[in-house]
Order: C-alpha cells, then structure tokens, then sequence
C-alpha cells in the first residue's frame, strides 16, 4: 500500500488509451490512493463518466459550469485536494492547452489551479508526438516542472508503429509509489552490481547463469526513488534501465570488477547483487572452437570476487552483499558476512519455488554484525524498498 492515502486527481482526456483510465484507477486503489477523475468531453465518447464514477465511487465531472458539481467539490476545491495530479491519458490536443495555459475545460483548470505536481502521460499518434509542435509543448511543460512519463512505443491504435502508447496503468502505478517514497538515500551515491557474467569460451561461445537482474534493476529503481545517485553496473539483461540511473553495461566478472573499481572511491553505498560467474575460461580461444573431438575440456579459474574486493578497500562504502542458499540459510549468510568483511549480507532460499532467481517476488532475511530482520514474501520492487530503509537506518546509525 505504498500510496496509502494518498490524493490523486486523475484527468482522463479524449484518446483511444482513456480505457486505460478505468484500469489505472483500480490500480491506484490497488495502493490506497483515493482517486477522483476529471474527464475532457472528448473522453467522454471513449468511455463513460458512469463507468469512472463507479470505480472511483465519486462522482465525475465533466463540465467547468456545472451548477450539480460545483455544488459538491468545486474545480478548485479538486486541484487542492489532490496531492498529485495525473493526466492519463494526454492527448496532444490537451497538452497544448495546458501549455499555453488555458481554463476552458475542467483538465486544463486544474493544472491551472492546482498547487500539487502535475503527471503528464501523453498518448497519441506517434506523427502527432513526433511532431514539432507537441515536442516543444512537452519540452516547455516539462521545464516548467511538469513531470512527463512516456509514451511507449509500439503498435498503435490506428496500425502505425512508433513512440505514442501511454504507459500502463501498473507502470504509471509504480512510478507514482516511487514519486511518493520518502527520500531517505538523498544525498548519497550508490553502486549496485546486477544480473549475470558471461564468460567467453571462444568468440561465440560463452558460459552463464540464469539471472534475470530483476532484484539489481528493483533496487536501482527504489534507490532513486528514495533520492540516491544510482550507479548501475549491470551484466546483459533483458531490462530497461530505471529512469534516473546511471547504467554502465559490462559482460565478463572482470569487465565488472574494473568498472566497480573505477569509481567505487566516489560512492557511499555499494551492493552486490550480480550472479557473478565463479570460474572464467583460462586460455579463451582466439578463433571458433571447432567439434572435432566426442569430449572437450575446460580449463576453468576462479573469477575475482567483486564483493569481497571491495569490502577489503581501505575507504570503503557500505557494502552490502547477497547469499542465494539452498539450505542452512541464516548460518552460510552470517559465514558469508564475516568472511567477506561485509556490513550486511541479504539472504534468500533459492530452493523455494517462485522466490529469488528469475522470479518477480522474493523473500529474504537481512543480516548484519549484531542484528537480523526478516523481510516476507512480496514483490522485488517492495524488498528492495525495505532493504533500502533498512540499509539507510544502519547508516544513520553508525
Ligand atoms: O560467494 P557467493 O557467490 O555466494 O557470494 C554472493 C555475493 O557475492 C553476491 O552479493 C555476489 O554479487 C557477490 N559476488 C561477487 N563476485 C563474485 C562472486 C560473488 O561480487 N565473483
């Protein structure tokens, strides 16, 4: 419930994407918002203000000069109301409106009247958002303190492929929890590895691990949200980079290593959350191995420990290492913690389905020199969260 109370005042203008509206209530609702819709007339034709109404179970308003609704909550009573306001979907057509600053429709009223932060989500057709006219209406809001997020890109309504889809409703959802996080990394600089190593055998060939990144990109994407400068050195991965963090990208554990080491001076807080490969190819051959023979061998040697090499720096960050176990859990993690000189070690049983590697959820249990805190099953998005305030707290602490 991360946006528990939370006021949010959603105007839904007149694009194909406004059925998307109905879904992003729910998915408010979801994390405690209470949300209250303003609707363009052109919305109204894609979809209707009862529809809104008995999601939202408030009424929905339409029209600036309807006696019915001011009587209730007024225009401006609304934008006041609201601790955000989010404008999903943005047709170009209101986007201009709101640029040039008009009060001739409810939506453009209340980015008008209201103090609170404005969310523009723009969907169109992507020639529209191409277009020089939106981008320079874009590029004014936004330098005026307008927040944009998005479009998408992709296959649109009307055929064409391009930039112009609205986000989905579960990702404006996210972004909204991750604007409302209490910012309590500001200030300081964080490194976190993410995903797998590859290790070549020859040209094209390589051995690797499973390893999604999706608990490396989940704390990257938190961290930012609570306010840090989000270094992230991440292995090849299938995700798209939080918005905010620096991403560099590496392949191998010592390409990883080099690129830690190489700033590793500047940051405050370092975890390690890579599947870094164990063992690298000792001679990686210069041309394509050929088949030739029934067997082949590898010989393999031990990467370099990134963790542990940073933990062993002089001036060191908070370093903050991982533990996937399969049994014996909290007694391999504390091992783990002294051995490496880590501050804190975050363990999870990998051998419980659906947990911990390649899944969207985790569970885990934090360990430092004098303490222990469980954290429940949930999503990689919440743990990182309460491993963040957790890793903020120990350091506030000490
Ligand atoms: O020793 P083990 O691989 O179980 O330790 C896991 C922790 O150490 C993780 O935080 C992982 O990112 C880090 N690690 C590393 N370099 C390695 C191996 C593991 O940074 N070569």
């Amino acid at each position: 419930m991360n946006l528990k109370n939370k006021k949010v005042l959603l105007g839904i203008s007149g694009g194909i994407a406004a059925y998307k509206g109905a879904d992003l209530i729910r998915r408010l609702q979801d994390q405690g918002a209470e949300v209250r819709v303003v609707m363009s007339k052109g919305a109204t034709a894609f979809i209707t203000p009862l529809t809104l109404q008995a999601l939202s179970g408030h009424p929905v308003s339409t029209d600036l000069l309807d006696p019915a609704a001011e009587m209730g909550m007024g225009h401006i009573e609304l934008a006041r109301w609201a601790d955000v306001v989010v404008i999903a979907p943005a047709t170009a057509n209101v986007i201009a409106r709101i640029n040039a600053g008009m009060a001739d429709e409810l939506i453009t009223t209340a980015c008008l009247a209201t103090d609170a932060p404005v969310v523009i989500c723009p969907a169109m057709n992507q020639q529209m958002y191409l277009n020089i006219a939106t981008q320079e209406n874009l590029a004014n809001l936004s330098r005026r303190g307008y927040t944009i997020w998005g479009p998408d890109a992709g296959i649109q309504a009307c055929g064409e492929v391009g930039p112009g889809r609205m986000l989905q409703p579960l990702d404006i959802c996210a972004r909204l929890e991750q604007f409302f996080a209490p910012k309590l990394l500001a200030g300081q600089k964080i490194m976190i590895t993410a995903g797998p190593t590859r290790e070549a055998i020859d040209p094209v060939r390589y051995i690797s691990n499973h390893s999604s990144g999706k608990m490396g990109y989940a704390l990257a994407q938190a961290a930012a949200a609570m306010g840090a400068e989000v270094t992230l050195v991440s292995g090849p991965v299938n995700l798209a980079t939080p918005a905010g963090v620096t991403r560099i990208n590496v392949e191998s554990a010592e390409q990883m290593l080099h690129s830690v080491m190489q700033d590793i001076a500047q940051q405050h807080i370092f975890i390690g959350c890579a599947a870094v490969a164990d063992y690298k190819v000792k001679q990686v051959a210069d041309q394509k191995i050929k088949k030739s023979n029934a067997h082949m061998q590898l010989d393999m040697e031990r990467n370099p420990d990134i963790l542990a090499t940073v933990a062993q720096q002089q001036q060191r960050p908070f370093t903050v290492g991982f533990a996937a176990e399969t049994q014996d859990v909290a007694h391999y993690a504390m091992d783990k913690l002294k051995r490496k000189n880590l501050d804190m070690i975050a363990a999870n049983d990998v051998s419980i389905a659906g947990q911990g590697f390649n899944a969207d959820s985790n569970a885990l249990t934090v360990f430092w020199q004098d303490g222990q805190q469980a954290l429940a099953v949930a999503s990689k998005q919440a743990i990182a969260q309460q491993l963040l305030t957790l890793i903020a707290n120990r350091i506030k602490s000490s």
